[in-house]
C-alpha cells in the first residue's frame, strides 16, 4: 500500500463513512461511492457531523470525494477498493462482478462484511481476480477501534496479503489479526457465543441485568459496558440476526444450543423493545433514572447492582465454558492464539483475551519502571491514570540523573490507557482542604523543579504521550525536546476546570510554545484540549519539530529514532507579551482563575524563574478559595466537572 494513496470505498453507510474518514486521517484521497450521489453525500455529511468525531480534523473531510456507484471508472486509478454495502450475499456478489472489470490490475478489492464467507463472495470472479480479494473486517466506529480482521481466501495471494497488512499498519491507527474464512471469522463467532451463553446463564440463575454487567465488565477487565449495556447498544434484533446466522451455519459448533435465542429476548424483540434505539431493552432510562429489566414480569425496577452476592456462581460457570469453547475452536478460526487474544482486546477493548486470562498471568506492578530500549531508557509511569505525587517526582529526577550519567536518550511513556491524567488531586484537595499552603508550596515547587530539570538536562529527552496527556502529565511533555504523539492523544492543561492554573511549568510553557500571553490564556482559560494529535498541532499545543505516529503501537519505536534527531531549541522569550481584556464571557469563579492567570502571564518578567514563582504565587490564592476546593471536590466525588 503506497503513502497517499487512493481508495475508493463503496457503500457510504456507517461503515463506508467510517472508514472513508480512516483512510482520510491517513492523508490518502478517498472516493465515497454509494447508489447515488446524495446518498453518498449524504454519507460524507454524517461523517463531517459525527460525534464522537471519526475525523481527526475536520478540514480531513476535503479528501473524501463522493461519487456513484453506477459508474466505477474511479477503480481503475484506486490502490484499493473496499466494498461495504449491505449485508446481503447476492448483492455483494453482483458488486464484485461489475468490481471485475473496472479495476487496475494492481488495484487490492476487500469486502468489509462481518460474517459472509469470502470464498463463496468471489466464487464466479476469474483467477485475477481472487489472488487480489480478500476481508477486511472494521469495527463501529473505524476511528475508535483498531481491529481490523483481514480475511483470506484459499485463493488470495499470500505475498500481497503481507504487503496490505504492513502498509495498514504503517500508514493508519489499526492493527491486523489473520482470521480464516469461516462464519463470524474469530471476533463474531467468540464474542456472540460468550454473550448469548452470559445471557442464558443469567437467566437459568436468576441473576439481575445489572449485577451481570457489575461483574462482567470492569471486574474482568472488559468495558464498564460489560454484556446488557452492550446488547442494548448493539441493538438485540441485530444480536438476533448475528446469532439466527451463526447457528444455521455452524451444525457442529460445540455452543450451538446456545445461540438460540433466550425466551426473555425473543418477547423484547417481539415488543420493538431492541434496545438503546427503541428507547427500552434490558435496561430503560424513564425522567432521569436507569431502570433495569426484571426476568419474571418483564417489566423494569430500579437498579441494585451492588448486590453482586447474588451472581456469585455466574463468573465461575460463564468463564470456564468460554474458555474450553474458544480452546476447542481455535484451530477452525486461527492459526494463533495471540491472534484470537489480540482479536478481542483490540475489537472489543478487553484487558486479557481468552487465552491470557484462563493463564492467569499476574498483573504488572503500579510502580514507575525504567528499563532499556535500543540504547535510551526508557520511564514508564505506572499507577491509577499515572498520576503525578511527590514520589513519581522524585523518581523522574533519578531517571533524569541516570540517563546523563549513562550519556543515553530518556523517552517517557505511560502504561495503560493514557500518559498521565495529571497531579494527584486527592492529595491536593486534602491539603486545599486543611488550609496547609505548605505542603502546597513543597508539591507544586518539586513538580516545578522536576519538569525543569528534563527541559534542562544534558541528554535529549523525548515525550511518548498516549490518550490523557493533561495536567501535569502535559507539562512533562511540554517540558522534553521532543514530543511523539500517537493519534488519539487527549492533550492539555485543564487545571481551570478545577479552581486553579497549571502549576508545574504549564502556564510558562504555554507562553513559549504559543508566542503570546493571549494565545496562552486562551488555550489555558478554554480548557482548549486537544481531541487528537492532528488537532494538538492545529491549535499550537504540538510544535511542527513534534511528530505524530500513524499507529500507536508504534510509538516507542518512533520515539526512539525522536531521540536520535537533534534537539529542537525550545527556550526563549514569547513573541510578545500583548495586553488583552478579560472576555465578559469568563463569569463567577472561572473569573477569578482567569485573573490569576493573566497576572502570571502578564505580571512582570518572562524568564523561567519569574514565571515559575508567579505560577506558585496565583495557585497559593486559589487553592484557599472555597469555591475553588469546591470544584476540585466535586470532580473527585462525582467524577463531573462543577461550575461555580
Ligand atoms: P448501512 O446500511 O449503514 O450502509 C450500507 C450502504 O450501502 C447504504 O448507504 C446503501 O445505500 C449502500 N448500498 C447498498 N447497496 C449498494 C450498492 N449496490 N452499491 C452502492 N451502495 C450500496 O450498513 P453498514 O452498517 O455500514 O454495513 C456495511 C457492511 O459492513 C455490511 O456488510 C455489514 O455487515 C458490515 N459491518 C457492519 C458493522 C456495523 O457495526 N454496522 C461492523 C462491521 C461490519
Amino acid at each position: 500500500m503506497q503513502d497517499q494513496a487512493i481508495a475508493v470505498v463503496i457503500g457510504a453507510g456507517t461503515m463506508g463513512g467510517g472508514i472513508a474518514a480512516d483512510l482520510a486521517n491517513a492523508g490518502w484521497t478517498v472516493h465515497l461511492l454509494d447508489q447515488t450521489v446524495a446518498l453518498a453525500e449524504a454519507g460524507k455529511r454524517r461523517v463531517e457531523q459525527s460525534s464522537p468525531p471519526l475525523l481527526y480534523v475536520p478540514e480531513l473531510a476535503g479528501r473524501i470525494v463522493p461519487g456513484c456507484a453506477e459508474e466505477l471508472s474511479v477503480c481503475a486509478a484506486a490502490d484499493w477498493v473496499i466494498e461495504a454495502i449491505a449485508e446481503k450475499l447476492v448483492l455483494k456478489q453482483a458488486l464484485l462482478s461489475r468490481l471485475e472489470s473496472a479495476v487496475g490490475p494492481e488495484t487490492l478489492i476487500t469486502s468489509n462484511t462481518s460474517g459472509l464467507s469470502l470464498t463463496e463472495m468471489s466464487k464466479h470472479c476469474g483467477m485475477a481476480f481472487r489472488l487480489r480479494f480478500f476481508g477486511t473486517h472494521f469495527f463501529n466506529p473505524p476511528r475508535y477501534l483498531k481491529l481490523v480482521e483481514v480475511v483470506p481466501t484459499p485463493a488470495t495471494s499470500s505475498d500481497m496479503l503481507h504487503e496490505f497488512i504492513a502498509g495498514l499498519e504503517a500508514q493508519t491507527n489499526h492493527r491486523v489479526v489473520v482470521a480464516k474464512d469461516t462464519p463470524g471469522f474469530i471476533s463474531t463467532r467468540l464474542w456472540i457465543t460468550h454473550l448469548l451463553d452470559t445471557i442464558h446463564t443469567a437467566i437459568e440463575q436468576n441473576i439481575p441485568v445489572e449485577v451481570v454487567d457489575a461483574l462482567t465488565g470492569p471486574a474482568l477487565g472488559r468495558p464498564r459496558s460489560a454484556t446488557f449495556r452492550m446488547a442494548d447498544l448493539v441493538g438485540l434484533d441485530i444480536i438476533a440476526s448475528i446469532a439466527k446466522n451463526q447457528y444455521e451455519s455452524l451444525p457442529d459448533d460445540p455452543l450451538r444450543e446456545r445461540l438460540r435465542l433466550p425466551e426473555p429476548l425473543e418477547r423484547l424483540i417481539a415488543d420493538g423493545r431492541t434496545g438503546q434505539k427503541a428507547g427500552a431493552g434490558f435496561y430503560k432510562r424513564v425522567g432521569r433514572e436507569i431502570l433495569a429489566l426484571d426476568w419474571q414480569t418483564l417489566t423494569y425496577r430500579s437498579r441494585q447492582e451492588e448486590n453482586t452476592a447474588l451472581g456469585k456462581e455466574l463468573v465461575g460457570t460463564i468463564l470456564p465454558r468460554f474458555f474450553g469453547y474458544v480452546e476447542a475452536i481455535a484451530g477452525e478460526i486461527s492459526d494463533s492464539e495471540e491472534a484470537i487474544d489480540n482479536a478481542m482486546c483490540w475489537g472489543f477493548g478487553w484487558q486479557k483475551g481468552p487465552f491470557a486470562m484462563s493463564r492467569r498471568a499476574p498483573d504488572p506492578p503500579a510502580t514507575p519502571a525504567l528499563s532499556e530500549y535500543e540504547g535510551a531508557l526508557v520511564f514508564e509511569l505506572r499507577g491509577k491514570l499515572n498520576v503525578f505525587d511527590p514520589p513519581l517526582c522524585a523518581a523522574v529526577l533519578e531517571a533524569v540523573s541516570q540517563a546523563e550519567a549513562r550519556g543515553c536518550p530518556l523517552i517517557f511513556t505511560g502504561q495503560g490507557s493514557c500518559f498521565s491524567a495529571g497531579y494527584n488531586l486527592a492529595r491536593l484537595v486534602a491539603a486545599m482542604e486543611r488550609g496547609d499552603l505548605e505542603a502546597i508550596e513543597a508539591d507544586m515547587k518539586q513538580c516545578q523543579e522536576t519538569f525543569l530539570r528534563v527541559k534542562h538536562a544534558t541528554i535529549p529527552t523525548v515525550a511518548a504521550i498516549h490518550g490523557y496527556t493533561l495536567g501535569a502529565g502535559c507539562e512533562l511533555a511540554l517540558h522534553c525536546g521532543r514530543i511523539v504523539a500517537s493519534p488519539e492523544t487527549a492533550l492539555g492543561l485543564p487545571e481551570c476546570a478545577v479552581g486553579v492554573i497549571p502549576c508545574g511549568g504549564g502556564v510558562k510553557e504555554a507562553l513559549f510554545r504559543f508566542g503570546s500571553a493571549q494565545a496562552a490564556f486562551e488555550a489555558i482559560a478554554f480548557n482548549q484540549n486537544s481531541t487528537s494529535a492532528h488537532d494538538a498541532k492545529k491549535r499550537g499545543w504540538l510544535r511542527e519539530s513534534d511528530v505524530i505516529v500513524r499507529n500507536a503501537d508504534q510509538l516507542l519505536v518512533e520515539a526512539r529514532g525522536a531521540a536520535r534527531l537533534p534537539v529542537p531549541k525550545l527556550t526563549g522569550s514569547p513573541a510578545h507579551i500583548g495586553v488583552f481584556v478579560l472576555p465578559a464571557s469568563l463569569a463567577g469563579h472561572d473569573r477569578v482563575i482567569a485573573q490569576q492567570l493573566a497576572w502570571v502571564l502578564t505580571g512582570g518578567p518572562t524568564d523561567e524563574a519569574a514565571l515559575l514563582e508567579r505560577e506558585r504565587a496565583a495557585f497559593r490564592v486559589l487553592a484557599l478559595e472555597p469555591l475553588s476546593i469546591a470544584r476540585m471536590r466535586t470532580l473527585l466525588d462525582t467524577g463531573k466537572p462543577l461550575k461555580n
